[in-house]
């Protein structure tokens, strides 16, 4: 199996997540959905600077949509971004530049120590990756005094991963929906308020083997940088099958009380 994931990148060649990103109105849903329940997630009381721990930053497409609601609603911040990928996290550096209040690491979410303490943890798709959901979860909550998480639901990705099951790259929780998120946190007997989203992922392309940004959506779906011929036949034709245009994907927001 290809150690690389699907966030690094070859020499010259985009990674294969921007075919994802550029192709679904998650991220507009998710600045929506952030606004609409501000008074969920901002909990402070005085003026100091709001302290984010954005914990699988990518190259902070998200941590984006989250600054544009401060930066709207006038709130100071500090940001700090880790990721496991360096490609990821020399994007979010170029992403970030000019804001002097934005620090970033390589790092995974279960390496990670700090010593300062934070407002908020903000989560989004980087559950999928870790061994240990619970502990994750945990670690997370004991860093940050609230966390947004986002992770998929049944919907969506979710269904495409269960009918090619044996192709998707392997990982305790990279099949996983909200639900596996939200189980832990009641485990922890940790309160938290979820809602699930539907959002829209432009897959025409992928009905067509041949096609280019249709391949490498498919690789996405499968997080796997590299796909037999065989393989990518197979997904296309599911797609195409489907007569559809678009993939409606859930997007569960669980944001901890
Ligand atoms: C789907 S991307 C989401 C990126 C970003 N949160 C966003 O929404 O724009 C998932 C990210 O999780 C990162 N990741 C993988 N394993 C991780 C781990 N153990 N801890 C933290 N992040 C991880 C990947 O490198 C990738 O950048």
């Amino acid at each position: 199996m290809e150690k690389k994931s699907v966030y690094e990148r070859k020499e010259r060649e985009e990674d294969i997540y921007s075919f994802w990103l550029r192709n679904a109105n998650e991220r507009q849903v998710l600045e929506k959905a952030l606004d609409d329940r501000f008074r969920e997630w901002y909990k402070k009381t005085d003026s100091s600077p709001l302290r984010i721990i954005d914990m699988g930053c990518g190259r902070g497409s998200a941590a984006i949509k989250l600054l544009n609601i401060l930066k709207r609603r006038g709130i100071s911040y500090q940001y700090t971004g880790i990721d496991p990928s360096p490609n990821q996290i020399s994007m979010f550096k170029v992403n970030m530049r000019g804001r002097p209040n934005v620090r970033a690491y390589c790092s995974t979410l279960e390496e990670f120590t700090s010593k300062d303490s934070f407002d908020i943890a903000f989560v989004v798709h980087s559950l999928y990756y870790v061994q240990n959901m619970t502990e994750s979860l945990k670690q997370i909550l004991a860093l940050s005094k609230n966390a947004i998480i986002v992770h998929h639901g049944e919907r969506g990705i979710n269904e495409v991963h269960k009918r090619f099951k044996p192709h998707v790259r392997k990982g305790p929780h990279i099949i996983s929906t909200h639900e596996d998120v939200t189980k832990a946190l009641d485990k922890l007997e940790i309160r938290y308020a979820k809602r699930v989203y539907p959002t829209k992922t432009k897959t025409a392309s992928c009905n067509d083997p041949k096609n280019s940004e249709g391949r490498n959506m498919i690789k996405f779906f499968l997080e796997q940088p590299t796909l037999p011929e065989s393989t990518i036949e197979q997904v296309s034709k599911y797609f195409a099958k489907r007569k559809l245009d678009y993939l409606t994907h859930d997007m569960g927001l669980i944001i901890t009380k």
